[in-house]
């Protein structure tokens, strides 16, 4: 009898015996008796410093953590990434994210097939296409520049890429309009399209698959409106496609010399360093584009050499997972007070949860522990005014990413003072709390509403400033936190079955949802009385307003 391959490794039941252990010490006790905590805890590469010293963790608990690290398999994994190893199983597909920002001129092999060649055909067809549409060389069907681009896609063809748009805005170079459409509700594309000029609008069709039913009917309703205003013929000019699917594409309309492609090893959530980007490299210049992917290349070298002790993505990554299994954190928290990454959560969110929100190991067993965090978020200083409350004095412990730049895009300035003094007080309100003999001159009743427990988690991320180049660096140490993770709980990290079951029902409920009779009556006999007395509610006012 070997029980379970995890929580049964001497390595994880030394994690957990010290877990029990130090479940008692405060971090107040931690700081007081180590004056180095900080630098002992911190680590600087480039533009970032990464601050994890506020984390229930000792020099034994890190040792620990790269011990099941190492066991686990990590240093291997990280390399199967770099050679373009199938790490997706369950797809027979590589997982090569780090082609795409490759900016060197060596090779990378998916099976046979050096994948850079294409990588760097399909990167110059991208940039003479932004340059002639940012340029004005490439017009419109009436002979009109483009001023405005929309975006339709769905998932990462969406969040990633719209994350991206901003992440890219500080390139000096004059600007396009550009806005993202994603969700079927006819709302989201009119309220778009309202005050568009749609001989100046372009429209980019993203989709790996195109086939996702949200993006094809958007799509559908977009050259409907550039019909209705232009005629019959104007929508091939007024559209590009991102797809894994050229022919699809074309099908649907798009000239081929405006359809740019994605490959299968590179997934939705994995995939704004591709052409997936194209609606933000159209609106701020491939320059820009091209430092993000600079910032990720820099953060992928750091991935793939650094000792294990010394690998940002790989310690975040095991502090990460002492909160989740050990300390019992049902969840953690993404809080960038930077305008320019509030949709830094969103993307992670997705990133995180369509990795690892998995409950089997890729064979197939289950994981035996919780795999992949509740990640949720937004802009720190909303959030503060929000939900910190509970992070606060509510009953768990959810730990947090503080994200800040140190530089604003004013400079220094007084803003970036208070907006940093806020990082540095809500952390260390997290960690030390507030205990009732602090508490002077407050009545015994209010007191235990004012005690603030402290032992609270966060990690407390530094970049110099918002750039492309730091943005790229940060999203890419997520991405590779996420995937040691996967490693370490055994679960394959580029699939996302569970997205599946729901899609499948929805088309199956389509015909009863547009009256079919029949549909209708095989659904009352399925005996599901919950979707049977939705849908009914649905036709009854489908009948009312039509
Ligand atoms: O339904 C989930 C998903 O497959 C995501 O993984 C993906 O990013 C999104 O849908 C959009 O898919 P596509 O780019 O093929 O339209």
């Amino acid at each position: 009898m070997t029980g379970h391959p995890l929580t049964t490794l001497p390595e994880w039941k030394a994690l957990e015996s010290h877990a029990a252990a130090q479940n008692a010490v405060h971090m107040r006790d931690l700081f007081a008796n180590d004056p180095d905590r900080f630098s002992r805890f911190s680590f600087k590469y480039g533009p970032l410093l990464v601050d994890y010293s506020k984390n229930r963790v000792t020099p034994e608990t890190m040792a620990l953590l790269l011990e099941l690290a190492d066991v686990r398999g990590v240093d291997a994994g990280r390399a199967a990434m770099f050679s373009g190893a199938i790490l997706n199983s369950t797809e027979n597909r590589a997982a090569l994210h780090i082609a795409l920002r490759k900016r060197d001129d060596k090779a990378l092999y998916a099976g046979d097939t050096d994948v850079m060649a294409d990588v760097r055909t399909v990167r110059d067809r991208i940039k003479s296409f932004a340059d002639s549409v940012r340029s004005g060389a490439r017009k419109g069907s009436t002979g009109k520049a483009f001023r405005h681009i929309v975006n339709i896609g769905i998932g990462g063809s969406h969040i990633g890429p719209m994350f991206a748009a901003d992440a890219l805005r500080n390139a000096k170079a004059p600007e396009l309009t550009v806005d993202f459409v994603s969700n079927l509700d006819a709302a989201h594309l009119k309220d778009v399209l309202e005050g568009l000029d749609p001989a100046a609008t372009l429209f980019v069709i993203c989709s790996k698959t195109f086939t996702t039913s949200e993006t094809m009917s958007n799509a559908a309703q977009a050259c409907a409106w550039l019909v209705a205003s232009l005629g019959e013929r104007a929508p091939s000019a007024h559209m590009a496609a991102v797809s894994a699917e050229t022919e699809k594409a074309v099908a649907f309309g798009v000239p081929e010399e405006c359809v740019f492609p994605i490959w299968d090893w590179v997934g939705g959530r994995y995939s704004l360093w591709s052409a997936v980007s194209l609606a933000a490299i159209l609106a701020r210049g491939f320059e820009a584009f091209d430092q993000l992917l600079a910032g990720a290349e820099a953060m992928d070298g750091h991935f793939e050499t650094a000792p294990l002790d010394q690998n940002l993505p790989v310690l975040l990554a095991m502090i990460g997972i002492w909160n989740a299994d050990f300390l019992g954190a049902p969840a953690m928290a993404v809080l960038p007070y930077d305008h320019r990454l509030r949709l830094f959560p969103a993307h992670v969110q997705q990133l995180d949860m369509e990795s690892n929100g998995k409950g089997v190991m890729r064979d197939g067993a289950p994981v035996g522990t919780d795999a992949g965090p509740i990640v949720f978020g937004g802009g720190g200083s909303d959030s503060q005014h929000s939900f910190f409350q509970l992070l606060h004095q509510g009953p768990r412990h959810i730990p947090c990413d503080f994200i800040a730049a140190l530089s604003g895009v004013n400079g220094p300035d007084k803003n970036r003072d208070i907006l940093l003094s806020n990082v540095f007080g809500q952390t260390e309100a997290l960690a030390l709390g507030r205990a009732a003999e602090d508490l002077a001159d407050i009545s015994d009743a209010l007191k235990p509403h004012k005690v603030f427990p402290g032992n609270r988690s966060s990690n407390t991320l530094l970049l110099d400033e918002i750039t492309p180049y730091t943005v790229g660096m940060l999203t890419a140490l997520y991405e590779h936190k996420v995937f040691v993770q996967s490693l370490v709980w055994g679960v394959n990290a580029f699939d996302q079955w569970g997205v599946e079951l729901g899609k499948e029902l929805a088309k199956k409920l389509e015909p009863a949802l547009n009256g079919d009779a029949s549909a209708v009556r095989a659904l009352e006999d399925a005996g599901n009385s919950s979707t049977s007395g939705l849908v009914a509610a649905y036709l009854e006012a489908k009948g009312r307003k039509s």
